[in-house]
């Protein structure tokens, strides 16, 4: 009763909209409603204990001025506050945008694409293969000995008894005679597989293209000319290069290609063993033997075939080092490219 009898409807209502007012954000006005409104506050407290009719109106005139008041100074806080963000906050649609980190195609994906379209510009088809093998199509369709090294599983990765990662794209060539009559002019090109040890020049994963073409009167000049047009489209007009029998169980004759060193043009360098000259691939005129083991006639038809590696063909191009270089992801060697 004491202290309902201290309370001063007039005064209290002065200092508490005083209060109000000055709140100067949503917080400190939630703190001056706790204390003047709140459940414990000198104004609530007194209402509970009212007994009388004039007292009671008195203090909720009070109230209501009260809830009043902090409602419109909420309101006004909360307008401020969006003004502020409008303002602050605003989006400059004239500043320039983030620039976005653009990567590129690597450097074997793009060698891959330019062999790609120079053969398209031919009029080859571009031919999918498939990584993994049987060695039917990996060996024997190629006219491979029983005893040929690479059908070893200390040469090769086997993922069953029969069955094995292609070691060369070769296998396409059959695939695709299998399933067309000639005329075929295909290319197939993709990853292939062998146990290698990673050094400078050898990777366990590489890329070759195996080429086809199969029509009647094709002959070796036809095979020089396709694979010029290839090595001048990589390397230039200017970069040399030769033509050297070879052996490959799937052609007969054979014939390696090989370039001009990039690094001592010719001369002789540790690059080239002091040859002058690195290979590129091999490529041949394609066997009797493979014609007939997919039907074709050898009287009828005859065909060229040749399988390059991509690596090779990028190293050769810029005078890379190490072929480690294009599997390691370091983007301070990629971004070069
Ligand atoms: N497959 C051979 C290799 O990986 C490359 C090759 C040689 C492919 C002669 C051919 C070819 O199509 O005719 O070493």
């Amino acid at each position: 009763m004491d202290k309902v009898a201290k309370v001063n409807p007039e005064e209290l209502q002065k200092e508490a909209l005083a209060a109000i007012a000055a709140a100067e954000t949503l917080e400190s006005l939630d703190a001056v409603r706790v204390q003047y409104l709140g459940r414990s506050s000198e104004l609530k407290l007194a209402l509970r204990e009212v007994r009388d009719r004039e007292t009671g109106m008195a203090l909720n005139a009070v109230r209501e001025a009260l809830e009043n008041a902090v409602d419109a100074r909420q309101s006004e806080l909360e307008r401020a506050e969006l003004d502020r963000t409008i303002r602050e906050d605003k989006v400059d649609v004239t500043m320039p945008g983030r620039r976005r980190a653009r990567g590129h195609l690597h450097l074997v994906t793009q060698v891959r694409r330019e062999v790609e379209d120079t053969f398209r510009e031919m009029g080859y088809e571009v031919v999918d293969g498939r990584e993994v093998e049987t060695a039917h199509y990996l060996f024997d369709a190629l006219n491979m000995a029983p005893n040929h090294v690479t059908r070893s599983p200390v040469h090769s990765f086997y993922v069953g008894p029969d069955t094995l990662l292609r070691t060369e794209t070769s296998p396409s060539q059959i695939h695709t005679m299998e399933v067309r009559e000639p005329p075929v002019f295909m290319v197939s090109l993709g990853r292939c597989y062998r146990r290698d040890t990673p050094d400078a020049t050898h990777y366990p994963i590489f890329h070759q293209v195996e080429g086809l073409a199969v029509a009647p009167g094709i002959t070796l000049a036809d095979l020089k000319g396709t694979l010029r047009t290839l090595l001048r489209q990589l390397f230039g007009a200017d970069r040399e290069a030769k033509f050297v029998t070879h052996f490959f169980p799937f052609t007969e004759p054979s014939v390696e290609v090989l370039v001009s060193c990039f690094q001592c043009d010719g001369a002789g360098c540790p690059m080239c063993r002091h040859s002058g000259w690195i290979e590129i691939g091999g490529s041949g005129m394609v066997d009797p033997n493979v014609l007939r083991f997919v039907g074709y006639d050898p009287e009828k038809v005859s065909g060229f075939a040749f399988g390059w590696g991509l690596e090779r063909m990028a190293i050769l191009r810029h005078g890379l080092p190490d072929i480690r270089d294009l599997w390691a992801n370091d983007l301070r060697f990629l971004e070069q490219f």
